[in-house]
């Protein structure tokens, strides 16, 4: 049976930062609360021009050029989102088409923040039972869209960014060594964003509610991240066969400082375990991670060999962990050069309409 190694990493965030005191410019809130109650000191948010394909297409492409891989080498796509561009067609066939992953099968993953732990699991498996060779998991989200600037209680929290990963298969022992994925439906109410879905269709009404907003209960869902957060790294470190004293770092979902010092208590680490960015990214969903992640490897922190805890929590309810060895790239024979696909894909893309728009004409078929 293969192992399903992390070969390739990648991340892109928007050019613009909101800081605290941008934000009290805004609504009534100040530097100093947002930090104590937080830990976080800016964010980023999306330009008319960023979207959540954009940004993972950037921090897809510089994964694949870590790893190695040719898109067209790709079998499958996953997109963890809570933000897609469209409720349909997926977000993931978009970043696909962009890619020009010709070969990849691509869909959409909606686990809110714990979104990339359950993505990433489930890519690993599909490598693990040999049905495919490898896999871009990306998280990727546009919060700020979604935000009700006018509440000072969520628009403090949230930012704009993503992060991918690719996985592919090795004999070699190691990658992706255990995973928790869990639910929790009884507090879906918690952190939500009521309006536009097939439940309740946006309508005039609903825009004038604000309930295209995300809403949320701060305190309940504080409350429930600290529950699980250390009780999901213990049991996903039991999983891959591993004692506590073994695992080198914990890379937590970065919703708010004060959670992951509650985590670190409840597993009795020190923090300098555990890989923290909130301070300029806020919290950023199913991106976090991997934002997180990413920023540790290139600063030289996570190194091949290390044995690492993701861990993550949110709407849904949600939470999970993976525990993984960190591998780096593949040995390969031949340099590829993935940003190159983009062009082509793009033409490729262009013809492709072209044709079908000619296809119509032709055909006397409306298009
Ligand atoms: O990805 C998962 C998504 N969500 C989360 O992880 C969120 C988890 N929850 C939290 O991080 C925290 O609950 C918050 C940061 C959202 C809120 O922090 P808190 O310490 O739980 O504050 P609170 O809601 O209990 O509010 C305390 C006070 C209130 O004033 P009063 O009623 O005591 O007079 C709020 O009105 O702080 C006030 N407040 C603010 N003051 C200044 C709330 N938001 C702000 C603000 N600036 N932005």
């Amino acid at each position: 049976m293969p192992y399903a190694h992390i070969t390739g990493w990648g991340t892109a965030v928007p050019e613009r930062i909101l800081t605290n005191d941008d934000l009290s410019k805004i609504v009534e809130t100040n530097d100093q609360w947002i930090r104590e109650r937080t830990g976080i000191a800016e964010r980023r948010i999306a330009s008319e021009d960023d979207s959540v394909s954009s940004m993972a297409v950037e921090a897809s492409v510089k994964a694949l050029q870590v790893a190695n891989l040719a898109p067209t080498d790709l079998d499958l796509i996953i997109c963890s989102t809570s933000t897609p561009e469209y409720l349909f067609p997926a977000t993931a066939c978009l970043i696909q088409d962009k890619l020009g992953a010709t070969k990849a099968g691509a869909f959409d993953l909606l686990a809110a923040c714990t979104g990339f732990i359950y993505a990433v699991n489930m890519a690993a498996q599909a490598i693990r039972s040999g049905s495919i060779r490898s896999a871009l998991v990306i998280g990727s989200e546009t919060l700020s869209r979604f935000v009700d600037w006018n509440d000072r209680k969520t628009c403090i929290l949230f930012g704009d960014g993503a992060g991918a990963l690719v996985l592919q298969a090795s004999p070699q022992p190691g990658g992706v060594l255990s995973a928790v994925m869990r639910s929790d439906g009884s507090g879906s109410d918690l952190l939500t964003l009521p309006a536009g879905g097939s439940h309740m269709p946006a309508t005039e009404e609903t825009v004038k509610r604000g309930q295209h907003y995300i809403h949320m209960d701060g305190n309940e869902v504080f409350r429930f991240a600290t529950r699980v957060m250390a009780q999901a790294t213990r049991e996903v470190v039991e999983g891959a066969g591993l004692k506590m004293e073994e695992v080198r770092w914990i890379v937590p979902h970065q919703a708010n400082l004060r959670i992951i010092q509650a985590a670190a208590r409840g597993l009795k680490l020190p923090m300098e375990q555990f890989v923290v960015n909130v301070d300029r990214y806020g919290n950023t969903s199913t991106a976090s991670i991997p934002l997180a992640l990413v920023e540790a490897v290139e600063k030289g922190q996570i190194t091949p060999g290390d044995k690492l805890v993701m861990v993550g929590f949110g709407g849904g309810l949600t939470w999970g962990a993976l525990a993984a060895e960190w591998t780096g790239p593949l040995p390969a024979e031949k340099i590829v050069h993935p940003e190159r696909y983009k062009y082509r894909a793009r033409i490729r893309s262009i013809l492709r309409r072209l044709w079908r728009l000619i296809e119509g004409i032709i055909w006397g078929r409306e298009v």
